[in-house]
């Protein structure tokens, strides 16, 4: 339809995606045979059968940590620095289908390193899949690091410690931090010292905050660690004060409508609070998440929130100016894109 083209035409910039939630089950599959690593065991766990089982089982996610505990026995196939660069081209292939100009993805070192992969093949093979995104598409991509909330503080240190004396954020070869995993448990401002440092440095920050919890976490991640952006903030919708205030300091939410569906967030697209931000001026973008487990790409969530929101053409243009601004990408780029 029109308004389908309409959005497939969009100049879209990407800020939430995770590289290890676009491995397909196929993907899976092959890189666990090649690389001779096991899944569980199919007699205890039938859906790890075949590709087809597993997407039936991604089918019914119960909640952000039902998900994650497939998202992490998923990542465990990723063993050689091809398998992190097949993975991230993959991905830009599929962004690039659906009109991606500019990606920023997020990887999760940590649980690399805790199976044995040295953090240069990680580092190496995902920067090797940005650059021919760069060079194949004229894409401009960047790369955000997140720490985990269920490893301990100090393996994150550590991670950060890495990249810091490789010098990736002097070299550019990773763009800024972010934290995600489970939100309701740890410590909201766990990773407070890290995110200092990165603030010292004048390295850039974001942190998932409001997905399942309170609009406690989005505070401390405001507070805590000078977070510039917030991941999902959905749970804004409870607090109008700190709405407001997001609204005022112009921080940029970035939304993933299909995946809070499929966490059970909320029971429908169309309770997505889109509608609530674009009212009250809060800046966001709209995004992908964890495409593999999540049944679509960016485009399928901004075609599903046209359906649910029937949004008019200057809205759409008003997300997509948003989207542009606050990517961190130079102001020469934001102005190629506007
Ligand atoms: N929330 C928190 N952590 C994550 C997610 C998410 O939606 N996806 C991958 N890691
Ligand atoms: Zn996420």
């Amino acid at each position: 339809t029109k308004i389908h083209q309409f959005l497939q035409d969009l100049p879209k910039c990407e800020h939430h995606v995770h590289l290890e939630g676009c491995l397909t089950p196929e993907l899976m599959f092959t890189l666990a045979a090649r690389n001779g690593v096991s899944l569980p065991d199919t007699e205890k766990r039938p859906e790890f059968s075949s590709p087809a089982t597993l997407y039936e089982r991604y089918e019914h996610f119960t909640s952000l940590d039902d998900f994650l505990s497939y998202y992490f026995i998923g990542m465990s196939v990723l063993q050689q620095q091809g398998d992190f660069e097949a993975l991230a081209w993959e991905y830009f292939q599929k962004a690039h289908a659906d009109g991606v100009h500019h990606a920023e993805v997020f990887f999760d070192p940590q649980e690399h390193l805790n199976r044995g992969v040295a953090f240069d093949t990680v580092v190496s093979g995902f920067v090797a899949g940005c650059r021919r995104a760069e060079q194949e598409y004229g894409m401009t991509t960047k790369l955000i690091m997140c720490f985990v909330k269920h490893l301990p503080a100090s393996d994150a240190q550590k991670v950060f410690d890495l990249a810091v004396e490789a010098g990736h954020f002097e070299s550019g070869a990773l763009h800024g931090i972010g934290a995600s995993s489970s939100e309701v448990g740890p410590p909201k401002d766990m990773f407070k010292e890290i995110y200092a440092t990165a603030y010292s440095k004048g390295i850039r920050r974001t942190a998932h905050a409001g997905e399942e919890g309170d609009p406690s976490y989005i505070r401390a991640a405001l507070e805590a660690y000078k977070s510039q952006r917030i991941d999902h903030g959905i749970r804004l919708i409870d607090s109008p004060s700190l709405l407001q205030q997001v609204a005022k300091d112009e921080i940029l939410l970035t939304v993933c409508p299909v995946s809070n569906v499929k966490l059970r967030c909320f029971d429908h697209i169309s309770k997505v609070p889109i509608r609530t931000f674009l009212d009250a001026g809060v800046r966001f973008s709209i995004n992908s998440d964890d495409p593999a487990y999540f049944g679509g790409f960016i485009l399928h969530n901004y075609c599903s929130v046209q359906e649910a929101f029937d949004l008019s053409i200057a809205e759409w243009r008003t997300i997509a100016e948003n989207s542009i601004n606050g990517s961190w990408v130079e102001q020469e780029r934001k102005s190629e894109l506007l």
